[in-house]
């Protein structure tokens, strides 16, 4: 197991949680972790925080106005911890008005309070489609049929300077079968012309660039049935958390927005898929949550049937020695 489990989780003093070579994860609110982070040390912080939802989910939800000051209270530590060239992201998913079929403007008078209050910038508003959704609330989509399926979350990349650290290429889609078409025999797709809002094709869009952009809209389905975590979590009997996001959505941005050795913080992190992934992706990571049960059960994701060394060759070529923590 590449996770050593600490503190009290062994029946000691010492705070709950865990660590792995690129990273640690501990319990307790993000209010009070976040106060021990060193000064511009963290390059991204990719999270989804409890929602403003309407139902409570077993770990709670605050009322929708409540909501918007709590989470934005936490600008200021994040602008503190965050470097220049650094990123927050918020997956944020949407509600409906308590008994009504119109929707909670909550998402949007956070970002509002990020950038007109808080001095953070919109880099780009990104929207995550899971497929996968199932159709509700019950009352306006599959009873009245008023309301079509809710399938959208909003993604805010924001950044404390106008130019954060971010690389297109890392993330490159691939390209279509019409695109490889149009790569292996350019000379057959072109031709001189104006498109319908005026502008002229340029050449070079023959030039293969190893992938294509990618949208502001990303698709993945959050489907997970058969992983190494649910797997793990039945056979120690573990309720898994119940609000995971997908691998996907975490990876795209680490990717697209940090480089291997570079430090990630999901402040409240569930079953901690952003520190798994920074793992894997060779990031160093932080991972919070207010709930000890669900930071033990995602200690399961650092299960490896890969032997430790191996491990600590990999993570000895990316370490930094930078701390994680502030020094008194
Ligand atoms: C939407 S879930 C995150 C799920 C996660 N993205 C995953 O893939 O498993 C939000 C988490 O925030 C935690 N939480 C709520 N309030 C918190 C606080 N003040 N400090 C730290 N964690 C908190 C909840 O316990 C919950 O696990």
């Amino acid at each position: 197991m590449v996770a050593r489990v600490l503190g009290s989780l062994m029946g000691t003093s010492a705070p709950v949680g865990y660590r792995t070579f690129f990273g640690q994860a501990s319990v307790g609110p993000a209010e009070d972790q976040i106060r021990e982070v060193s000064d511009a040390s963290v390059d991204l912080i990719f999270t989804s925080p409890p929602f403003a939802l309407q139902r409570g989910k077993s770990y709670g939800n605050l009322d929708q106005i409540e909501w918007v000051d709590w989470l934005a209270s936490f600008g200021p530590e994040f602008k503190r911890i965050l470097k220049e060239t650094g990123s927050l992201v918020l997956d944020l998913g949407g509600a409906y008005q308590k008994g009504l079929p119109v929707r909670s403007l909550a998402n949007f008078r956070l970002l509002l309070r990020f950038c007109d209050d808080l001095g953070f910038h919109l880099a780009e508003d990104f929207y995550w489609f899971n497929p996968a959704k199932l159709p509700s609330p019950i009352e306006w989509v599959n009873k009245r049929k008023i309301r079509v399926k809710d399938a959208v979350n909003n993604l805010w990349w924001l950044s404390p300077s106008t130019s954060p650290k971010a690389d297109v290429r890392k993330v490159l889609a691939p390209y279509s079968d019409r695109m490889k078409r149009l790569l292996a025999k350019p000379e057959e797709f072109y031709s001189p012309n104006t498109r319908p809002s005026g502008h002229q094709v340029a050449r070079g869009f023959e030039r293969d660039n190893g992938g294509a952009i990618p949208p502001n809209l990303l698709q993945i389905s959050n489907t997970e049935s058969n992983t190494p975590y649910l797997r793990r979590c039945k056979t120690a009997g573990i309720t898994p958390h119940p609000a995971r996001f997908p691998e996907g959505l975490p990876e795209f941005f680490i990717k697209f927005l940090t480089e291997p050795g570079d430090l990630v913080l999901d402040p409240f992190s569930g079953s901690n898929t952003t520190g798994s992934v920074a793992e894997r992706l060779g990031r160093r990571w932080m991972a919070w949550d207010a709930m000890e049960e669900y930071v033990a059960g995602s200690s399961l994701r650092f299960e490896s049937d890969s032997p430790d060394e191996d491990m600590a060759v990999f993570a000895n070529g990316i370490l930094t020695n930078k701390p994680l923590r502030r020094t008194a």
